[in-house]
């Protein structure tokens, strides 16, 4: 503590085994590049009014004021704070019910034609109000930070109706998460008659002008049984009109267009990709757009897993993250997401910390502060609970993550 009793200003991470950051200061970062991490051994870090003020090597190390709180890194070793940049944290209620009758033969797409799926969670959502909603974020959001996300985005599209989207909108704003606007997830029971396009008329003309107020960007599921092409275009022109980035949720269970359409329009990425082939992949690779990985979404429903390898090899830029939502991926660890990119999708543990952390960082526009550990960063570091960062992808689903700071405060720690 400093003298006057208030928070110190600087927090020094001495004798850490290792500090372990994606290389250079571009983004996104693709190919071959993926793999490129810096690494200094026996090194330290120093916060400073929440940013990065110095990595280095302990011998490097002046001697420091008394104003300055300590950790003991022995033993432990430094990523950056991952940043998970696809998540629909923002649900109220659970789907343990449908898990259950998934684990019994159903399928994902039979549940929601059904009208089970995605419309159960919009009735929960519903009906839980805002502080109900608020609630279920921050225990959400708990999980996320005691995993070693110190970003998260979190979509809408669980309300499906003005209000329900704006309250998801503002409670995601309000935990510091980065609002990504999806009304246009499902087609909600009360246009089951007039359809999908006069639901998206009403989308972009009642809601979107105060979502876009409070979102950073727009999103769509493009796919068979929700929205097609046509629709994905008019909903992500009129968000781009409104000062929005654009997402889409494409290829997941059928190729629609996603990826032309997330090229022709810029998108920043086009998010899960189990379903490309070779054409969207040689497409993805020579275009700006960031292709959103989800391998436990392809592993909780049993799907394919994304073309990981042969995006990296193409020259792709891609992202990892967890799709954390209680109906096709009840996940929100990203060290889990790390083990199956290195088991499943065949990424080595480079690409994948690269992955979740300075590309995830530039799909939400962030990757200038977030995603490495160099001066002038955000002070956001997850020390792993091994003097090899590489546990954070081989450890599969084990208790990896020590301590996690954010802005250069101690968040979550194993240590008493
Ligand atoms: O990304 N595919 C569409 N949306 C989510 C699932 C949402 C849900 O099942 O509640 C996804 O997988
Ligand atoms: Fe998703």
């Amino acid at each position: 503590m400093s003298k006057n009793g208030e928070k110190p200003a600087r927090l020094l991470i001495r004798d850490l085994s290792q500090v372990a950051s994606p290389a250079g200061r571009s983004a996104p970062v693709r190919g071959a590049e993926l793999r490129a991490i810096d690494l200094v051994a026996d090194a330290y870090i120093l916060c400073e009014d929440g940013r990065i003020a110095d990595v280095g090597p302990m011998q490097e190390l002046w001697r420091l004021d008394d104003d300055v709180v300590e950790v003991d890194g022995r033993g432990l070793s430094a990523v950056p704070g991952l940043v998970d940049c696809h998540t629909h944290a923002c649900f109220a209620g659970d789907r343990v019910d449908e898990f259950s009758q998934r684990a019994a033969g159903a399928t994902y797409e039979e549940l929601h034609a059904r009208g089970g799926g995605i419309l159960s969670t919009v009735r929960a959502t519903r009906e839980a109000g805002e502080a109900g909603l608020a609630a279920a974020l921050s225990r959400h959001q708990a999980w996320m930070l005691r995993a070693g996300t110190t970003t998260f985005e979190a979509k809408s599209g669980y309300g499906l109706d003005r209000d329900t989207e704006l309250t998801q909108l503002r409670v995601i704003k309000s935990a510091g998460g980065v609002p990504t606007w999806l009304g246009a997830h499902a087609v909600p029971p009360e246009f089951a008659d007039a359809g999908a396009d006069a639901y998206v008329d009403f989308l972009i003309e009642d809601v979107l002008p105060d979502a876009a107020l409070l979102a950073e960007a727009a999103d769509v599921f493009l796919e068979r049984g929700a929205f097609d092409l046509a629709q994905a275009r008019r909903v992500l022109l009129a968000s781009r009109s409104s000062g929005l980035e654009l997402r889409l949720h494409g290829d997941q269970f059928t190729e629609a267009g996603a990826i032309p359409l997330a090229i022709e329009l810029n998108a920043r990425s086009v998010d899960h990709l189990e379903s490309t082939g070779s054409t969207g992949i040689d497409a993805l690779s020579s275009s700006a757009v960031v292709g959103v990985l989800l391998p436990a979404s392809a592993l909780f429903l049993g799907r394919p897993m994304p073309p990981a390898r042969a995006l990296v090899d193409a020259g792709a830029a891609i992202a990892l993250a967890t799709d954390f939502n209680p109906g096709s991926a009840y996940c929100e660890s990203l060290p889990l997401v790390c083990a199956l990119a290195a088991t499943q999708l065949r990424l080595a543990p480079e690409e994948a910390l690269t992955a979740c952390t300075v590309n995830a960082a530039h799909v939400l526009s962030r990757a200038d502060r977030k995603g490495r550990l160099a001066r002038g960063f955000d002070a956001d570091i997850v020390l792993v609970a091994a003097d090899d960062w590489r546990h954070l992808a081989y450890h599969l689903g084990g208790d990896v993550v020590h301590t996690v700071v954010r802005g250069g405060r101690i968040e979550s720690t194993a240590r008493a």
